[in-house]
This record gives structure tokens, C-alpha cells and sequence, in this order.
């Protein structure tokens, strides 16, 4: 059985007092127990909103991080200092640090495997640009980023990473995949998982869409066959928009 994921990428917001306040908000929430509840607030946030869940079941994890763990790299964070502050994901590969900081799969491939050796969830972002699909290679690219970012890492280790198909088209423009489009593309991966490793591994691999995703889309999003959850954008950053995304089971009743 594959549990639900909902998780929060709040990017570059929110100062420690904001972060605090929302989680607080998050905390004190009636959440649904067959719902996972991430949220992945900047590294500045991280210890303090740790020493916040400490009896809450939300998980904490990060936006990114080195593959190394320690050294001469400036301004980069360890996997071993976001284990010290309380990280069990990593959102590795998103498509604004393929984008802006030119992160190639072969990096993504090294942080997974650096995040699997120290027993942090990788959150794996493959999608295509708006090009990409409109020249119907779309199956083609993510395809691509699979293989590439899985290069080297065995079936049980694969087991833990998570898959999230985030269309670049759709990231923050208001524009979603349609779910047939969403569905389509998450059984792909579900498939190309499949030919890389076996039906063991594929069958209990989350994948999760992200994509402007909403309270008022989640439900039709969330009742896809193949599509185990959300990355949240925009809507992770105000506790009741959020929840609403938690809460889509509710919703549709
Ligand atoms: P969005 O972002 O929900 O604001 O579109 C999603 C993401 O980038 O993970």
C-alpha cells in the first residue's frame, strides 16, 4: 500500500518568525492520518521548526543539499548537517536548480546516492520544459532523467527514493497538467522504474505531481491511479491553503 504524501517546497520564503507561525498553525490542525504531511522550509528554518515537531508526526526536509559531508565547499549544507537538525527528505534536482544553478543528472545522481547513504528520503524532480512537450519528447526527457539520476543505485536502496514528475510548464504559472496528462506521465515513470529495476520496487514507489497545485484541483489530482501525492509550491506558504491540499479527501465528500 502506498500512503499519501503531501509535501510543501516553500523555496525561498519565509523568515524564521513566518516559518514558525505557519508550522504552529500546521501543528495545531486536525490532520488526516492517512495522509504524510512534509514540509520543506529553507535551511535557515530548519533547527527551530525542528524543535517545534517534536510531538507533531509532520516530517521535515530540505530543499537541497552537497553530496559531501563535509569540507571546502562554500555555502554548501551536508546530508550530515540536516541530519543534526532533524531532515528525513531531500528535495534533490528540482527544476529551478536544473534551471538556475545549472544542476546536470549527473550531480542529482551523486547527492541521491549521497542522501541514501545517510538514511535521507531523496525527493527526485523530473519534468519536462514547455518545448520539450509541445515537440512530444516529453516521455523522452523524463525517461532521460530517470535513468540518469538512478545510475548505480540498487533495488533496495531505490526503494526509499520518491519520484516527483513536476512539469516545468506548470511550476508556479497557475497552469496545471490536466490529471489525465499528470496520470499518464506518473504511470510512465511507474513503468520506466519497472524496466530499471522490478514490480517490487515500481508498485510501492510514490509518485507525486507537482505543478500548481491547489485546494480546489487536489482532490481530481489526488484520485489519479498512479499519482500518490503532491509537491506543493505556492500553496505550501499559508497554513490554510495547505491544508485544504492536506485535507482533499474532505472535499470531494
Ligand atoms: P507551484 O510549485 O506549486 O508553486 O507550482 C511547485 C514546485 O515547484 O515544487
Amino acid at each position: 500500500m502506498r500512503k499519501t504524501l503531501i509535501a510543501g517546497n516553500w523555496k525561498m520564503n519565509n523568515n524564521v518568525k513566518d516559518s514558525l507561525e505557519l508550522v504552529s498553525s500546521l501543528i495545531n490542525a486536525q490532520l488526516p492520518d492517512e495522509v504524510d504531511v512534509l514540509i520543506c522550509p529553507p535551511f535557515t528554518a530548519l533547527y527551530p521548526i525542528n524543535e517545534i515537531l517534536t510531538y507533531s508526526e509532520i516530517k521535515l526536509g530540505a530543499q537541497n543539499m552537497h553530496f559531501e559531508v563535509s569540507g571546502a565547499y562554500t555555502g554548501e549544507v551536508s546530508p550530515l548537517m540536516l541530519k543534526d537538525v532533524g531532515v528525513s527528505y531531500v528535495i534533490i534536482g528540482h527544476s529551478e536548480r536544473r534551471q538556475y544553478f545549472n544542476e546536470s543528472d549527473e550531480l542529482v545522481n551523486e547527492k541521491i546516492k549521497s542522501a541514501l547513504i545517510h538514511d535521507i528520503k531523496p525527493i527526485l524532480c523530473v519534468g519536462e520544459s514547455l518545448i520539450q512537450r509541445e515537440s512530444n519528447i516529453e516521455k523522452e526527457t523524463v525517461k532521460n532523467q530517470l535513468i540518469n539520476a538512478l545510475r548505480g543505485i540498487k533495488s533496495e536502496d531505490a526503494k526509499e527514493i520518491v519520484i516527483a514528475y513536476e512539469p516545468i510548464w506548470a511550476i508556479g504559472t497557475g497552469k496545471t497538467a490536466t490529471s489525465e496528462q499528470a496520470n499518464e506521465m506518473a504511470a510512465f515513470i511507474r513503468n520506466t522504474v519497472e524496466e530499471i529495476y522490478d514490480i517490487n520496487v515500481s508498485e510501492n514507489l510514490l509518485v507525486l505531481y507537482g505543478g500548481s497545485v491547489k485546494g480546489d484541483n487536489a482532490a481530481e489530482i489526488m484520485s489519479q491511479s498512479d499519482i500518490d501525492g503532491a509537491l506543493v509550491g505556492g500553496a505550501s506558504l499559508k497554513a490554510v491553503d495547505f491544508l485544504k491540499i492536506i485535507m482533499y479527501n474532505n472535499h470531494v465528500q
